[in-house]
């Protein structure tokens, strides 16, 4: 579904990103993770279009991304920005509905669509009403995959989703979230910063370390074939509760 070839993305001197190739089989889930700072937000923006690569393509279902089709692409994508990325001057349903009314939706199918999205994601109605300084992380967060998901996208983009939530909320839309993913057979790119998290979610997971893919592969490869002795450190720094001693 989305293909990356030969992309890199240089800040002035700095490699955000070395070239990398990267495939994401349609209907799959696949995560990144890395350490803060290891390039996994600008691999997922140059996915989106919001970056342009330094060297590189992206493909989006065989069609190359350019300026021409960039739009098109975006309407097929739901993209939640890392830390919600709600705009604070708009309500939830003023958020989530954004696309949809630019697009002309009627406002029967936009209330439609919103009240099944609220109901997917367990989110009280009455938050929809409510600015986002006045709705909690975990709400904030259902909003962001609302909005992300409102188009029906074929591709969603997520960045960090469930990051800063306390444990048992995050718990409960991990499950959520997963079974949404599965449910709607979308292709999902999904950043996270836990392992167990990654496993929990992706078919495919890619460990970035300094802008550089180190290793792709199931949970079993990391773990039981890690690449090198960074891929398994960083498999022994998650420390599960079996290590709680
Ligand atoms: N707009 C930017 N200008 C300059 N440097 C940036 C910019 N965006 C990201 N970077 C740098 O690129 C690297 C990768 O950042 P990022 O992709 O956000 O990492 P991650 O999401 O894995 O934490 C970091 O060193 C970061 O400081
Ligand atoms: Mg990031």
């Amino acid at each position: 579904m989305i293909k990356l070839k030969g992309v890199s993305k240089a800040y002035g001197q700095a490699l955000a990103l070395h070239r990398s190739d990267l495939a994401l089989a349609r209907g799959a889930t696949t995560v990144l993770i890395g350490p803060s700072g290891c390039g996994k937000s600008t691999l997922l923006r140059i996915v989106v279009g919001l970056v342009a690569p330094t060297t590189g393509q992206v493909f989006f279902d065989g069609h190359q991304l350019t300026a021409a089709n960039m739009r098109s692409v975006r309407l097929r994508t739901g993209y939640v920005i890392q830390k919600g990325g709600l705009f604070p001057h708009m309500t939830a349903e003023a958020n989530v509905t954004l696309m949809a009314r630019h697009l002309r939706w009627d406002a029967t199918r936009i209330g439609e669509r919103l009240t099944e999205l609220a109901d997917l994601v367990h989110l009280p109605h009455a938050c929809l009403r409510r600015y986002p300084i006045r709705l909690s992380g975990g709400e904030c967060q259902r909003v962001s995959i609302m909005r992300a998901l409102f188009l029906d996208p074929d591709v969603l983009l997520m960045d960090e989703p469930l990051g800063a939530l306390d444990p048992m909320i995050r718990f409960g839309l991990q499950e959520e979230l997963r079974s949404i993913c599965r449910a709607l057979e979308k292709t999902v790119l999904l950043v996270t910063h836990d392992m167990a998290e990654a496993a929990f979610f992706g078919d495919t997971i890619v460990l970035i370390r300094a802008g550089r893919i180190v290793q792709q592969g199931t949970i079993e490869d990391l773990m039981q074939r890690p690449a090198n002795d960074f891929v398994q450190s960083f498999m022994r720094a998650q420390r599960g509760l079996r290590q709680w001693k």
